[in-house]
């Protein structure tokens, strides 16, 4: 059970689904948490829930570079210090390339990909001050397996793998590591809409989707002392969607 006893982690999106488990989790395990995320009344409920010892909400839209220096700024000044960030928040739109409206597209990229890059970027020097830091990159088996339909949203997500590779080398010897999660379909809003779980997720070897917690306990895995010497990880959480296609054959032995 990793331990995050003494740290301090920003996460954004944080007001429900992954971001949320990962709030629970974390403060579970010793961590301090800034709760950071749009939705600003569940940020608020969440943190009442945690206590206010544990955890600040802050207003965080993660496509605004102002904003990120506010929540960094709010975060240090409760806590003394980040030395974790997970960059969680997302946003999706499914729609074939021939309908999908440019603008929406430029937004997804604008949450999921230009989000990441900013978040980086604030807690990178921050981070380099501290001589340490913890960044973990919720991804998604969309990054290398996208399904049909989600050009838009997939092309930021192979875009993370880029990114986050790239920060490994350039932050590594500050202290920093920065590694990947990607998740297959969880039990959110985003992966269950309406809480209606597709029959499709039967098809996994684990015959189900995932749940919000068993993405958090990789995500404090990696942000933890127990990680200390991984750094450009990228760890499936899929229940094994992505490489158990079933054998088409099986039923003729
Ligand atoms: N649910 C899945 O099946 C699945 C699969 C793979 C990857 N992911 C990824 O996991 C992460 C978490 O998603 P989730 O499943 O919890 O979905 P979710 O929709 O329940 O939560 C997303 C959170 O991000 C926040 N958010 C959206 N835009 C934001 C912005 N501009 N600034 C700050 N916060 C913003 C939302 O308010 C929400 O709290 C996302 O990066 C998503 O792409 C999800």
């Amino acid at each position: 059970m990793s331990d995050l006893t003494g740290k301090v982690a920003l996460i954004t999106g944080a007001s429900r689904g992954q971001g949320e488990a990962e709030a629970r989790l974390f403060v579970e395990r010793g961590a301090k948490v800034v709760v950071a995320d749009i939705l600003d009344d569940d940020a608020q409920k969440l943190v009442a829930d945690l206590g206010v010892n544990n955890a600040i909400a802050v207003h965080l839209d993660v496509s605004k570079p102002e904003e990120w220096k506010q929540a960094l700024a709010a975060g240090i000044e409760a806590f003394g210090f980040i030395d974790i960030l997970v960059n969680n928040a997302g946003t999706y739109i499914q729609g074939s390339i021939t309908d999908t409206d440019v603008d929406g597209y430029r937004k997804v990229i604008e949450v999921n990909q230009i989000g990441v890059f900013l978040g980086m970027q604030n807690l990178a020097a921050h981070m380099a001050e501290l001589g340490r830091g913890s960044i973990v990159n919720i991804v998604s088996v969309s990054s290398f397996a996208p399904l049909d339909l989600t050009a838009a949203y997939a092309s930021t997500k192979s875009a993370l793998l880029g990114m986050s590779k790239a920060a490994v080398g350039e932050l590594g010897p500050k202290g920093i590591r920065v590694n990947m999660i990607h998740p297959g379909g969880v039990a959110t809003e985003m992966g269950a809409p309406a809480r209606v779980v597709p029959a499709a997720y039967d098809q996994a070897p684990l015959g189900r989707i995932g749940q919000p917690r068993e993405i958090a306990t990789v995500a404090a895995f990696l942000a933890s002392d127990d990680a200390s010497y991984c750094s450009g990880a990228e760890i499936l959480v899929d229940g094994g969607w992505t490489v158990g296609t079933r054998n088409p054959w099986a039923s003729e032995g």
